[in-house]
């Protein structure tokens, strides 16, 4: 096959790299084979191409599903998100189930969880002094949102889903677990990683069922949690959604936002404790302000570092032929630091976002990926983070250890190594 160029070190190096070291790998890669390169990694069976130029990510985010589809890139996810999973249909089927989706997160509806996160954003930020692991706390708090927002889960109901949650992705964030399922495919029997995990999902679909046939039983007594949304949704011919269905539905939601968020946010810690400029800014209150900092949170650390689509025929991008049978990837972490897209792209510098200019190309910033699979939960994501960030701002925060914390994989996202150590030495005001 005539690839661009890429490492040749064997696909379990490229693979432990991508997953313990993907920011010096990524950044390896382009430094060595520049844009396009190709990696071999166990992450997908094909080779990918990442793409990082705005052209080339453009050209990425407007192939046809037909030849170029992106659930497939996600079938490693099937039992988990199951078979009606937005993350893993394509073409009608994917947007149809997209409209369905995007409904929850719309204008007002979405604006009115504001307050609802800020609180649960207060509860959680009042018992932290001394020395905290940001990572774990906002794993808690943004899967906290979920089950109140998403799910309108409380008190036991919500303990209990979330601790089968817990349980279902404690096996799946541990380096060694996750390598050694992507290494070995198969269900080799309840003690092996992928056994424990199906054994894991089989709990927590249990909780699923019973909680939808309890919303399903108080009809009419809707509260205003995205689930009450989906239940009331109809398709073109007037059906109500199937449990399966609405649990895909859930799932998706969860898969999508939980870690992604926390991450975010893990690392809007990490970064605001090493920036007490920024810090000081911030307790000023400028929403144009709050908003840069998410923003530049999202470039310096996008969580998620692919978009990626199989293409099923050859395509051009960026003047290059690629063959079918190989994946291609809008790179979305090297498209939001390469240094000649962004000027002091190692900078954590939200101010670039209130200057005069405007921001480089919008291809740059695409921390969301883009075109039709364009994160479906952005705008709740990033109202999460102002809010988020905005409690924060009445913390003091100092960074744990002088060295800053660089990125490992945690199951799809990017988390820092060491679980974003912060000190928290006052709330201020
Ligand atoms: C800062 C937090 C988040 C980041 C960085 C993020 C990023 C992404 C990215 C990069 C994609 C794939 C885009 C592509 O393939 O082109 C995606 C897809 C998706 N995200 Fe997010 N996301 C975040 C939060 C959320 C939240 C809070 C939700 C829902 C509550 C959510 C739901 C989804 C869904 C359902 C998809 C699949 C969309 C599709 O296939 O059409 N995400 N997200």
């Amino acid at each position: 096959m005539d690839l661009p160029p890429g490492p040749r070190a064997p696909a379990i190096w490229q693979t432990i790299a991508w997953m313990a070291r993907p920011g010096a790998f990524m950044r390896g890669v382009h430094a060595r084979f520049g844009d396009p390169a190709t990696i071999r990694t166990y992450w997908t069976e094909e080779p990918m191409v990442l793409f990082s130029s705005p052209d080339a990510v453009r050209a990425v985010f407007r192939l046809d599903p037909a030849i170029a589809p992106a659930g497939q890139s996600w079938e490693f996810l099937r039992p988990f998100a199951g078979p009606h999973s937005i993350l893993l249909l394509d073409g009608e089927e994917h947007l149809r189930e997209r409209r369905l989706m995007q409904g929850p997160f719309h204008g007002e509806r979405m604006r009115s969880f504001a307050p609802m996160v800020a609180d649960l954003a207060r509860a959680e930020l009042a018992t932290w002094r001394g020395p905290v692991m940001a990572l774990e706390r906002m794993r808690e708090l943004t899967l906290e949102i979920i089950l109140r927002v998403v799910f309108g889960a409380r008190d036991e109901e919500a303990a209990r889903l979330r601790r089968s949650i817990e349980d279902t992705l404690a096996t799946v964030r541990s380096l060694p677990w996750a390598l050694a399922m992507a290494v070995v495919h198969k269900d080799l029997g309840p003690r092996s990683p992928w056994g424990r995990f199906r054994l894991a999902v089989e709990r927590f679909d249990a909780m699923l069922f019973e909680l939808l046939a309890r919303r399903r039983a108080e009809r009419g007594r809707e509260d205003d949690s995205m689930l009450s949304v989906l239940l009331a949704q109809r398709d073109e011919d007037g059906k109500a959604p199937s449990d399966q269905q609405l649990r895909d539905e859930l799932v998706a939601l969860l898969v999508g936002g939980h870690d992604s968020s926390a991450a975010s946010l893990a690392w809007g810690f990490e970064l605001l404790a090493r920036h007490p400029a920024v810090q000081a800014r911030l307790r000023e209150g400028d929403p144009a302000y709050l908003d840069a900092v998410a923003k530049e949170v999202l470039r310096i650390r996008p969580a998620l570092t692919i978009a990626p689509r199989l293409l099923r025929e050859p395509v051009q991008i960026a003047g290059r032929t690629l063959p079918a049978g190989v994946q291609v990837a809008a790179c979305l972490w090297l498209a939001c630091r390469r240094k000649d897209l962004w000027p002091q792209a190692d900078r954590f510098w939200p101010e670039r976002w209130l200057g005069q200019d405007p921001p480089p190309n919008p291809l740059s910033w695409i921390p969301f990926g883009g075109g039709v699979r364009r994160c479906a939960g952005a705008p709740f994501a990033e109202m999460e983070m102002r809010e988020v960030l905005r409690v924060a701002s009445g913390l003091t925060l100092r960074p744990a250890r002088p060295d800053p914390e660089r990125a490992r994989r945690s199951m799809l996202v990017l988390v820092p190594h060491r679980g974003a150590e912060v000190l928290v030495e006052s709330l201020v005001g």
